[in-house]
């Protein structure tokens, strides 16, 4: 079983004015088969921690680990973080004009696998895991994040998740929202996916996703530290209170009033997260 630890992990990064520091001493441990869920206000540093371990030269490690199954991911070039077996979804995907998803995928395992899949059972694990995640195989198709739906976008995220079986996700949410249907395709993805050998790392800024998802541990990361963390309660509590009495009790003073520290809800997605069409065709 993988384990991703974080220790007291500081991180700044490169502005026009210089270095600034974001992260001040994260400390996370995360099991295969858990999923963790961190939820903070704006700013607060939960991007620039997913993209501290994917290795984005822009954030600097000042000091602290970062390791899966011990091995120093800190140590390794962005490829072959992927190869140990984390997974970091970007939030904000770049377009790949001509290249269709499944092709993606394919070059994606082969880099991960360090051989190309066989043709013939590749496109069996292809369909079946598109089957198993209710999408049209005519997404397969279409060129990677060109003319996506927030919708469609997580759909590619979750089948990468799917047929690269990495041992560690991160899934750094956007801040502008995601629509009903993207997240629709996030909950049910993410159940779908759920084993003992995957370990989930779920950034979130709407409560509204962990009525779907249920996290085994919430975090509250504020200023650059993991200020409290809790149950499924502790995300039940943010959406009632928003992050400012939290913030206080960590002694933390916060510069903007409680209103503008409350939690988006995000829309809701109705009774069960699993209703309506599969989709992934639309232009
Ligand atoms: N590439 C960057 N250039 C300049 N400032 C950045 C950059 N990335 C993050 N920051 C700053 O770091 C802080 C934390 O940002 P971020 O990690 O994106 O927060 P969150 O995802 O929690 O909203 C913010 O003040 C943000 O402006
Ligand atoms: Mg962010």
């Amino acid at each position: 079983m993988a384990t991703l630890e974080i220790r007291d992990l500081h991180v700044s990064v490169d502005t026009e004015n210089g270095p600034k520091q974001i992260l001040r001493g994260v400390d996370l441990t995360i099991a295969g088969g858990q999923t963790h869920a961190i939820m903070g206000p704006n700013g607060s540093g939960k991007s620039t921690l997913a993209y501290s371990i994917a290795g984005h030269p822009k954030y600097n490690v000042t000091s602290g680990t970062v390791t899966l199954d011990g091995e120093d991911v800190l140590d390794m070039a962005v490829d072959e973080r992927a190869r140990a077996g984390l997974f970091l979804a970007m939030q904000y995907p770049v377009e790949v004009p001509g290249v269709s998803v499944a092709n993606f995928l394919r070059t994606a395992k082969t880099a991960i696998d360090g051989e190309a899949p066989k043709l013939r059972t590749w496109a069996g694990e292809l369909r079946s895991a598109m089957e198993k995640l209710q999408m049209d195989p005519a997404f397969a198709q279409r060129n990677v994040n060109e003319g996506f739906s927030g919708g469609e976008k997580k759909r590619h995220e979750i089948m990468q998740l799917e047929l690269l079986k990495p041992k560690m996700a991160i899934l750094d949410e956007t801040d502008s929202g995601l629509d009903i249907d993207a997240l629709r395709v996030v909950a049910d993805g993410v159940n779908a996916m759920l084993n003992p050998d995957l370990g989930i790392l779920l950034i979130t800024h709407y409560q509204r996703l962990l009525n779907y998802i249920t996290p085994d541990v919430v975090h509250v990361l504020a200023q650059g530290r993991i200020v409290k963390s809790g149950g499924k309660d502790l995300a039940l509590r943010l959406e009632e209170q928003g992050y400012g009495p939290i913030l206080r009790e960590a002694g933390l003073a916060p510069d903007v009033p409680d209103e503008a520290l409350l939690v988006p809800q995000g829309p809701e997605l109705g009774d069960h997260a699993g209703a309506g069409e599969p989709a992934g065709t639309r232009a």
